[in-house]
């Protein structure tokens, strides 16, 4: 057996473990401000659900999706993100009939098979919210607004981030842009790539994410589909840039940025950050108000976004962003000899029941390593357990913190451990 994770996959361990739950607490907090609720889809779903959703056409779908064929021969598909499932959850269980809306958030592991490398993994997590049923531009520049301020909750100095956004347009003047920049691009297919050639029939569009150097030259020569837009589609644009500029935030418009996934109409943005290299998108998104008509659903408006938790951890590190270590043990609980050990055991869990972060010895260590090890988990207080106190009812606290040490009743170590620890206003 090789004892190893798969590639492209890592196992989130405490010190990393850490920096993800501190951020979902940083995004339950804020995102309950905006009036998100929490919602958990399966890992899997049927491939249908991101084949329609996502695009035939896109990457993600075409190369990227773990499929697999369940005992009763269905094809069930890891996600790849979160967006077609919660769209699909949200038609099968009626969460925005007619004239609703419903704002939502998960947090998870998503699944792609791309070439693993820094800040792009196989496994990897995002934060994400879909906010569904609304169609005024002022709930994508909230939307906007609401990834901004994550991040700068997150601890990421704005000074090191960038917001692009973009508008994909709809329906009614896509199509025709489509044509023009698949024409476009064979009129030049001698000096693009294979891949820009083979995009010209499936995704012309992704020809503006062709690293090529050479594509880049002629793609820029492209035109452009934020001078194609329609008249509703180029009106809806200004008023979400309008909202932008009213919430003082500041974007950068790339008339380039297209996004990998097929659902996007109108706005899309991303924020990408310094200092990670070539995956610098830390987070993205953009509206996808066909999305559960695809699905057979009713006409229902929805935008939304997603941050990878992998990215955002080197966007922190490249700030210098620390994620303060909760207390493993406020409390240590010693011992002298073995006589006292039911007293220590007991007390230690009286401490845990009062609410009190409290930890002992399991592993027959000597009364030296016990403090050692009190030390290590830089608790505050330590409680000394004696047989002759003991056998008085007593115990020893010691400050840490001061040095100082007083005998205590046992019966009164809740609350003078209490006092102690509240002494120091934790
Ligand atoms: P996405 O741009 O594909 O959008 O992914 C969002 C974020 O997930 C990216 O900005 C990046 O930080 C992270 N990410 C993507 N792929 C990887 C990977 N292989 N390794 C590490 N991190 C990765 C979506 O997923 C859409 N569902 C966003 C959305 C929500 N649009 C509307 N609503």
């Amino acid at each position: 057996m090789e004892v190893r994770a798969p590639k492209g996959t890592v196992d989130m361990l405490p010190d990393v473990a850490r920096v993800w739950e501190h951020l979902l607490r940083v995004a339950q907090e804020l995102f309950a401000r905006y009036g998100y609720e929490p919602i958990y889809t399966p890992i899997f779903e049927h491939t249908e659900v991101f084949t329609r959703g996502i695009g035939e056409a896109t990457d993600i779908v075409s190369k990227e999706m773990y499929t697999f064929l369940d005992r009763a021969d269905r094809s069930l598909t890891l996600r790849p993100e979160g967006t077609a499932s919660v769209v699909r959850a949200a038609l099968e269980h009626n969460l925005v009939p007619k004239g609703a809306a419903a704002k939502l958030y998960y947090a998870g592991a998503m699944f792609r098979y791309e070439r693993p490398q820094k800040g792009r993994m196989r496994q990897f997590w995002q934060i994400g919210v879909e906010a569904l049923g609304m169609a005024e531009p002022s709930i994508d520049a909230e939307v906007i607004a609401l990834l901004v301020r994550f991040f700068e909750a997150a601890g990421i100095p704005s000074a090191n981030t960038r917001l692009l956004v973009n508008s994909m347009g709809d329906e009614h003047c896509r199509p025709a842009y489509r044509e023009e920049l698949a024409a476009f691009i064979s009129a030049h297919a001698a000096d693009l790539c294979d891949e820009c050639n083979r995009r010209a029939d499936t995704n012309p569009l992704r020809a503006f994410d062709c690293k090529n150097p050479t594509c880049r030259t002629v793609m820029a020569e492209a035109p452009l589909l934020r001078d194609r837009l329609c008249e509703e589609c180029g009106t809806h644009y200004g008023s979400v840039k309008h909202g932008l500029d009213e919430l003082g935030i500041v974007y950068e418009e790339d008339p380039s940025l297209v996004r990998g996934l097929d659902y996007y109409t109108r706005t899309v943005f991303e924020i990408q950050a310094e200092g990670l290299g070539a995956q610098n998108a830390i987070g993205g998104g953009g509206r996808y108000d066909r999305l559960m008509e695809e699905y057979g659903g009713p006409s229902t408006p929805g935008l939304g976004f997603a941050l990878g938790f992998e990215r955002t951890m080197l966007a922190m590190q490249a700030a210098g962003v620390t994620v303060p270590e909760l207390p493993r043990a406020e409390v240590y609980v010693a011992r002298v000899d073995d006589s006292v050990a039911t007293t220590v055991f007991s007390a230690c869990q009286a401490l845990r029941d009062a609410g009190i972060a409290a930890e002992m010895d399991h592993q027959a260590r000597s009364l030296k390593s016990q403090f050692k090890q009190a030390d290590r988990l830089s608790a505050l207080l330590t409680v000394i357990v004696g047989p002759e106190e003991a056998a008085a009812g007593e115990v020893t606290v010691r400050d840490m913190r001061t040095r100082e040490e007083a005998r205590v009743a046992l019966d009164d170590l809740i609350p003078r451990v209490d006092a102690l620890l509240r002494r120091d206003h934790r």
